[in-house]
């Protein structure tokens, strides 16, 4: 059984999860579903990057203990999880015990090593990205541009870790691809970004008189570990890496490297193409011991009253613009199953897109209230009512069922493919592709006409059977997506234990002559908006 170690990014619990958190796990969750489907043994991890200086700041702002508020602050993720069907292994909630317990150990070797060193900085430093700024970070008119928001000049101690040493190495390790980077365009992007980091070692601390909310170093009480280096080990610490045999962690040496870091494009450079690797080669991590990062673009907002072709009719998303949109909400208002379609739908993984609420709810009423409603509806309906409900040995064939069964095997085909490409809205459309064949071949071959003709008894049932083995097929196909609307089409073809294998044992003649399905129930609910139902 091969193992499959699927990451996210741990969020900032510093307000309430968006549309883009959102995104990342249920892009994780569908890969880890459809990973499980396939045989791997999964460990999911996800969870929330407590510290740091923003959770400080914003606490402050808010005027409530910083504790308080991540504690607060998570229970809002943990919660929209559970909402979503975001179904993890792990949780990494870096103020845990044990994940302190972990960064500290790794400190402390990292300093018996001497990899670690104490030095006076004076200069800028970006109180938005937590990071000093060198003069490479201005912009072509001398000033620090606006990304970097609240721009300070400090002047203080702090223990460096000496990154600039792994430069060499890790160019090649990216270069090589032992360092897994996709989408592939994302290389020469880092490639470009460690020129820069081989000039500048990676300041790992702050003094506690400015940041008391982090992990104490081991060795300097006087500071806390910049969060960074505390949130990256989360990948290791909560896989189990230098746990004691008593614990419930996982099997570290079983489950790294992780298959798949998925992350968002903003957090690729520097910290996970540069600082992660550099931490791992560190600790004595090999070439083949390097992670994979699966790097998503970002849902942007569209403007209001933009045009369609206007450059720039998308905006971010962000609080001070008050377009940020809220997953809870969206689930609230129009079910899980739409948030979560739409989601991985209407984005191909490694680009933006622009988040429109209309788009939601057109391609749920099209794709899934439409086309595969209507396919399960119909066939459900029609072989309750022209046989009972009770499907027989197809002993009819014709041109029109053997299309069904190769149209069925092609979607099959480019799913997987897609699937292992992780182009998820490449496997919806595979779906989907068989989803209107199957309703053009009810169109062409009519049961409710055929019916009327008793010597077409038979090719009646051969077309009913093919419906309903196409339904669920498609059914175990889009159950990584949409794990409930499965289950439901599975239960009204009382067909839930018609498949318990993995996907590449997946083929025809899974219902068996004799089969009783049960009763239609609509799955997907066409949408419909208020103001639209006058
Ligand atoms: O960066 N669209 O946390 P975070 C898509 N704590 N993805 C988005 C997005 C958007 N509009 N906005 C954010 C952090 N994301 C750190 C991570 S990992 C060791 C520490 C993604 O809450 C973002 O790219 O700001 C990141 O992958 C994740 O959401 C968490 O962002
Ligand atoms: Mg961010």
């Amino acid at each position: 059984m091969n193992k499959f170690f699927i990451t996210t990014a741990i969020d900032y619990p510093n307000g309430s999860p968006h549309i883009g958190h959102a995104y990342e796990k249920v892009l994780a969750d569908v890969i880890a579903r459809y990973r499980r489907l396939r045989g791997d043994e999964v460990f999911f991890l996800t969870g929330v990057d407590q510290h740091g200086q923003k959770m400080q700041q914003t606490a402050d702002q808010e005027g409530v203990n910083v504790a308080t508020l991540a504690a607060r602050n998570t229970r809002k993720f943990i919660a929209l999880w559970e909402k979503l069907g975001v179904h993890y292994d792990g949780w990494a909630a870096t103020t845990d015990e044990l994940h302190k317990k972990c960064v500290q150990e790794i400190l402390a070797t990292l300093y018996d090593e001497g990899q670690l060193y104490k030095k006076a900085y004076k200069g800028f430093y970006s109180v938005r990205q937590e990071q000093y700024l060198t003069e490479k970070d201005r912009g072509e008119d001398g000033q620090f541009g606006e990304e970097w928001g609240e721009v300070v000049e400090l002047e203080e101690e702090n223990w460096y870790f000496r990154l600039s040493e792994h430069a060499e190495w890790l160019k090649s390790a990216v270069t090589s691809g032992a360092l897994g980077i996709l989408p592939e365009f994302r290389r020469a992007e880092v490639l470009n970004a460690i020129e820069r980091a081989s000039e500048t070692d990676l300041c790992i601390s702050r003094p506690k008189d400015r940041l008391h909310w982090g992990i104490e170093l081991p060795f300097d009480t006087g500071f806390v570990t910049y969060v960074w280096f505390d949130a990256l080990i989360n990948y290791i610490s909560f896989a189990g890496y230098r746990s004691d045999e008593t614990s419930s962690l996982p099997d570290f040496d079983t489950l790294w490297p992780a298959n798949a870091h998925v992350i968002g494009k903003d957090i690729l450079v520097p910290a996970h193409a540069i600082y992660w690797p550099c931490m791992l080669r560190a600790m004595g991590f090999t070439d083949d011991q390097m992670p994979m990062l699966l790097v998503h673009g970002w849902w942007n907002i569209r403007k209001k009253n933009a045009g369609p072709e206007e450059d720039d009719s998308e905006e971010k998303m962000s609080k001070s613009l008050g377009n940020v949109v809220d997953p809870a909400e969206l689930a609230e208002r129009f079910g899980v199953d739409a948030v979560r379609y739409y989601l991985v739908r209407d984005i191909v993984t490694g680009k933006d897109s622009a988040f429109d609420l209309d788009r939601l709810i057109s391609l749920f009423n099209s794709e899934l209230a439409n086309d595969l409603g209507n396919l399960l509806n119909r066939s459900i309906n029609m072989t309750k009512r022209f046989v009972g409900g009770e499907l027989a040995e197809p002993n009819y064939d014709d041109d029109a069922c053997k299309d069904v069964r190769c149209s069925l095997k092609d979607a099959n085909k480019a799913y997987l493919a897609a699937m292992d490409a992780f182009d998820l809205p490449g496997a919806l459309k595979a779906i989907n592709s068989h989803v209107v064949r199957c309703n053009q071949f009810i169109e062409k071959n009519p049961p409710f006409e055929l019916r009327k003709d008793d010597s077409q008894a038979d090719r009646v049932s051969a077309i009913l059977y093919h419906l309903c083995e196409s339904c669920l097929h498609l059914s175990i196909l889009l159950s990584p997506f949409l794990p409930d609307a499965s289950a439901k089409i599975r239960g009204q073809l009382r067909a839930e234990q018609s498949f318990t294998g993995h996907l590449e044992d997946l083929s025809w003649g899974l219902l068996k002559a004799g089969h009783q399905t049960g009763k239609a129930k609509p799955v997907f609910p066409r949408i419909v908006l208020e103001e639209d139902q006058t």
